[in-house]
């Protein structure tokens, strides 16, 4: 069982980290000025800093995260921050799951022994404008379905990488065309991070863990397990020599569409590292889908390398 009772797929694993993190004293910190000084300070100690940013409601899928971080010896940081620029103005802001003392105590039992969860202004002081935007690989996909989005997630990865200094930064590879939009950013700022990319942990029924699974009813839950059924069978037809991906984006779309309770956003694949559309299908590849299952939005992915 997960840490909020989900079950998880085998292989995943969900006993609290001991690594050499365990048993240090937790710190949670609300402000930038602590945060920045709390990594320097275990930099200073000769250690490496392993930053796993959150919205919160931490699931087994950050706690993988924390474990890769705890694994490669990092002082780890979690950051708690409901980002509200990533939000469009009909999407699930004020309904976003919360609970910091619960946060807390997960991250800690994982191995972290830092949160940073600041308020809203600590992030963006009255008056702040600056915005950050990753051209192309943020206005594909995602960010034509969700304008705005990844210029939000764009700038508060850079605002917080900016307070974490010198330091490894790890994401799920869940969120995907996020991953790219953040290595893409790291790359082109020179910052002194380095990006790691972390499986999707997926629950036994096969879906991704995502902090917005808690709002499916069961029916829904169900009908949700057709996203990662379109996926394979996508990656099948590649597999088994179809090249053309209009047709790999025409059966996923079938699978998904027959599932009544599902509503297809996208269905897409495409090549991993630009995520453009190829005229044919070759190299590494990335089969993407979203679609809104009751008042959920939800998001997978798969590779597949020819
Ligand atoms: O993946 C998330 O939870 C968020 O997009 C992130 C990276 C914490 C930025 O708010």
């Amino acid at each position: 069982m997960g840490e909020r009772g989900e079950r998880l797929a085998f292989g995943v694993r969900t006993a609290p980290v001991r690594g050499r993190n365990a048993g240090v004293e937790m710190k949670v910190m609300e402000r930038v000025a602590e945060c920045r000084a709390a990594l320097e300070a275990e930099r200073a100690a000769g250690r490496t800093v392993g930053l796993v940013p959150t919205m919160g409601a931490l699931h087994d899928a950050h706690a993988s995260l924390v474990s890769r971080a705890v694994a490669a010896g990092d002082a780890v940081c979690v950051s708690v921050f409901v980002n509200p620029l990533q939000f469009g103005p009909a999407e699930d802001l004020a309904t976003y799951p919360r609970d910091l003392a619960a946060d807390v105590r997960v991250a800690e039992r994982w191995g972290a022994s830092l949160v940073f969860a600041p308020p809203v202004e600590e992030i963006y002081p009255p008056g702040a404008t600056t915005r950050v935007r990753v051209e192309g690989l943020g206005d594909v996909l995602e960010g034509a379905s969700r304008p705005g989005h990844f210029e939000g997630v764009a700038t508060v990865v850079t605002t917080l990488l900016s307070i974490a200094g010198p330091c490894r930064v790890y994401f799920g590879e869940k969120d995907f065309q996020q991953l790219l939009v953040v290595r893409r950013l790291v790359a082109d700022l020179s910052l002194p991070v380095e990006v790691v990319a972390c499986p999707t942990v997926r629950a036994l029924d096969g879906l991704a863990l995502s902090s917005r699974n808690l709002h499916l009813s069961g029916e829904e839950r169900e009908a949700a397990a057709v996203l990662l059924r379109a996926l394979q069978s996508g990656a099948a037809a590649i597999l088994a020599g179809e090249r053309d991906p209009g047709e790999v984006r025409a059966l996923m779309g079938d699978i998904v569409e027959a599932e009544p309770l599902v509503e297809l956003d996208y269905a897409e694949v495409v090549d991993a590292s630009t995520l453009a559309v190829p005229e044919k299908l070759d190299g590494e590849l990335r089969l993407l889908v979203a679609a809104r299952v009751g008042r959920v939005r939800l998001i997978d992915n798969l590779g597949v390398r020819l």
